[in-house]
């Protein structure tokens, strides 16, 4: 390998390499009721009848305007599906139920202290409390279709409500995590150039109320040194009646939604029709370089791909309890929680806290006092229930059909576990593979066809149609054994558009790679690069095994191994800084951190825990690294590069491999001892 090659490491290169599994097929319970259980949908989603065949998914949807054309290349790779069409994605998600199931609860609100009462929000209580919000949006925060809005809510109800009155008159909403911090969710209010800031006083999270209005202030300040003024901050609060924070609300620009609110009662805001194009909303990740990446969702083929394949991947039924226990503030969310349930007109179940607090029986009670049948969640979180509580689930009397699992590769035994202790043998499992990027689902089983297998996303979805390439561009055949890189050969409704105003980073990171005419306006010419690798096997089931770039999968969160050492720059007494993933039995990787100090600098506890705040603070605690070292000297290559392999073997107790070329071989004992021991 050239220099340039090992300079650097990713996940996929560390990781682990399980064994195929056997395959299990669903029960047949299950499959006597699933949405999905007729292998044509293969055919009817086959390359020769691609872009029309997506018509199935927006078929879904109620169009204010057919569309007159089904997929626009013409911006290639900036697609356009449904061109011609209108649609509004508050109407369908909320107006159109109302005919048949106004009473039907749309939103089960779960809040962590376990002594609060639930809120079950009908789909007429949704309806109003989306059109009064919008009405405020509208008139009292002046905002008009194709603003744009960041919203930094924590999981409540206000948050999906709030979605929807943006999505009611047009305007584009960019939700940040409410774990991130002031500053990260300032930044990203600067690049969407977001003049309103919505947020909430507090919430609870793992047995604590937490301020969170300390952000926006935060956020306010951080925007402005990018030049974005943020003259409106509106202010949910937790509690009725009480404000709990410790900052004050500064006059003019801080506003109590609940005092403004009471001028809307009553108000209705007829949805607007958007073209299907116009973009719905940005939702911001970390890429290799640079600052975050806010991915632009379109409105008809996000919906149409949303309510799709939360049919046919997620099994969602009219009576289904449908649990998704992720973070709005993340893609799955917006997808899985709020838009593709919403719009099928089920009932999603949104809890507010941690699913250890205050035990490991926690989400097991609310599955059975909720009747979930659906449970949708992440490894990392798996892998936790398990080690904390790992004989809970037979304790409660709740009964699954349907589990996800999503975000990160999953270990067979942690599968294991899932399947046969919180499924207790009888649910199937969808391990799903996708992104922030692909709107929704791109590799799983379809549950009431395939078989299951620990370990492996399985086939690509209908209409998505994924090889794994070596370097070159070379098919790499199923059951080859090697690991090359996923890529989708066609585009789908779900991709996004675009990286917010930054056109020329979206082909580049995503299309280039494969792309070997950047003027072709044919599609067949942009294959989609995730950035994962990926096996394929005999059966053409995909395994993947994690990211080829520098993005660091925390918890199946993404951190960008730049944006974490560009904060640790940030503490003066640092030099250089090197950010490496570390396998971590709960939350899948961990960031570790090397840091060598600026000359005549004596490394101390303070510069460490400096770097550590410096991360919370730029980042948010998401990202707190396992450990800090200060190291003598980063070992690098003769040209200068940090080599982070090398650090990343060290970390993980892997062999290092060969360091005979580096600069400073030397330096790599003297590393290795101090994070190893002798
Ligand atoms: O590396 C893949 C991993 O998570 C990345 C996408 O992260 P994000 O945009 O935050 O979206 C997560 C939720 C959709 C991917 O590039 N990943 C996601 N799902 C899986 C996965 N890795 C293995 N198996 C999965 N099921």
């Amino acid at each position: 390998m050239s220099d340039k090659d090992t300079s650097s490491v990713s996940e996929a290169e560390i990781a682990v390499y399980w064994q195929e599994e056997n395959l299990l097929p669903p029960s047949a319970a299950f499959v006597a009721q699933a949405n999905l259980t007729d292998r044509a949908i293969f055919e009817r989603f086959g390359l020769d009848n691609f872009p029309d065949c997506f018509k199935e998914y927006a078929d879904l949807l109620d169009w204010d305007q057919t569309w007159h054309t089904t997929l626009d290349s013409s911006d290639a790779p900036c697609f356009k599906w449904f061109v011609g069409g209108r649609i509004n994605a508050s109407h369908n998600c909320v107006d159109r139920h109302l005919a048949l199931n106004r009473n039907k609860v749309a939103l089960l609100f779960v809040p962590e202290p376990e002594g609060e009462a639930h809120q079950a929000i009908t789909y007429q209580e949704l309806w109003v409390r989306v059109n009064e919000t919008a009405a405020l949006l509208q008139d009292f925060a002046h905002l008009k279709a194709g603003d744009r809005v960041t919203i930094h809510l924590p999981m409540t109800p206000e948050l999906p409500v709030t979605m929807l009155a943006c999505a009611r008159l047009g305007v584009i909403h960019s939700v940040v995590f409410a774990g991130f911090s002031g500053k990260a969710c300032g930044e990203r209010a600067a690049d969407s150039g977001s003049r309103v800031l919505i947020t909430m006083d507090s919430y609870y999270r793992g047995g604590a109320l937490l301020d969170h209005k300390e952000k926006a202030d935060e956020a306010v300040h951080a925007a402005a040194a990018e030049k974005q003024a943020i003259d409106t901050v509106l202010v949910w609060q937790r509690k009725t009646g009480g404000y709990h924070s410790a900052t004050p609300m500064q006059a003019g620009r801080d506003h109590f939604m609940n005092e403004v609110l009471p001028r809307y009662r009553g108000k209705r805001v007829a949805p607007v029709p958007m073209p299907a194009e116009a973009p719905l909303f940005l939702m911001y990740t970390s890429g290799t370089t640079g600052r975050p990446k806010g991915c632009q969702h379109g409105t008809g083929g996000y919906l149409a791909y949303a309510a799709g394949t939360s049919k046919l991947v997620q099994d969602i039924h009219p009576n289904d309890v449908y649990w998704c226990m992720a973070d709005i503030g993340w893609i799955t969310g917006h997808t899985y929680i709020v838009y593709g349930p919403l719009a099928l007109g089920a009932t999603s179940v949104l809890f507010e806290g941690v699913p250890t607090f205050p035990d490991a029986g926690r989400a097991w009670r609310i599955a059975e006092q909720l009747g979930v049948n659906i449970f949708h969640t992440a490894p990392t979180t798996i892998r936790m229930l398990r080690k904390l509580g790992p004989d809970e689930p037979a304790k409660y009397n709740y009964h699954f059909k349907h589990m996800t699992t999503v975000g990160e590769p999953i270990e067979p035994t942690v599968w294991k576990w899932y399947h046969e202790v919180v499924g207790k043998g009888a649910a199937v499992i969808v391990d799903t593979w996708w992104q922030t990027e692909t709107g929704g689902v791109l590799c799983s089983t379809m549950p009431g066809i395939h078989s299951m297998k620990a370990g492996s996303a399985g086939p690509a979805a209908p209409g998505i149609h994924a090889s794994v390439l070596d370097e070159d561009g070379q098919n790499m055949p199923a059951g080859s054994g090697k690991a090359g890189n996923i890529i989708i050969r066609n585009p789908w409704p779900g991709l996004f558009q675009t990286i917010w105003g930054d056109r020329e980073r979206y082909v580049k990171t995503y299309f280039a790679k494969y792309n070997k005419n950047p003027k072709s306006k044919d599609w067949r010419d942009w294959p989609y690069f995730p950035g994962d690798a990926a096996v394929l096997a005999a059966d053409g089931y995909y395994r993947i095994l994690g990211r080829v770039d520098d993005v660091i999968n925390v918890a199946g969160h993404r951190l960008g191994t730049k944006e974490l050492e560009s904060a640790c720059l940030i503490v003066n007494e640092v030099a250089e800084a090197a950010v490496v993933p570390v396998n971590d039995e709960i939350k899948g990787k961990l960031p570790e951190i090397y840091i060598a100090l600026k000359p005549g600098v004596k490394a101390s506890k303070t510069i460490e825990q400096a770097v550590v705040k410096a991360i919370e603070v730029e980042i948010g605690k998401i990202a707190r690294p396992r450990h800090v070292w200060i190291v003598p000297d980063m070992p690098k290559t003769r040209s200068g590069k940090i080599m982070r392999r090398v650090l990343a073997a060290i970390s993980n107790g892997s062999p290092v491999g060969d360091i005979t070329t580096l600069a400073n071989p030397e330096v790599v004992e003297q590393v290795r001892i101090m994070v190893q021991g002798k």
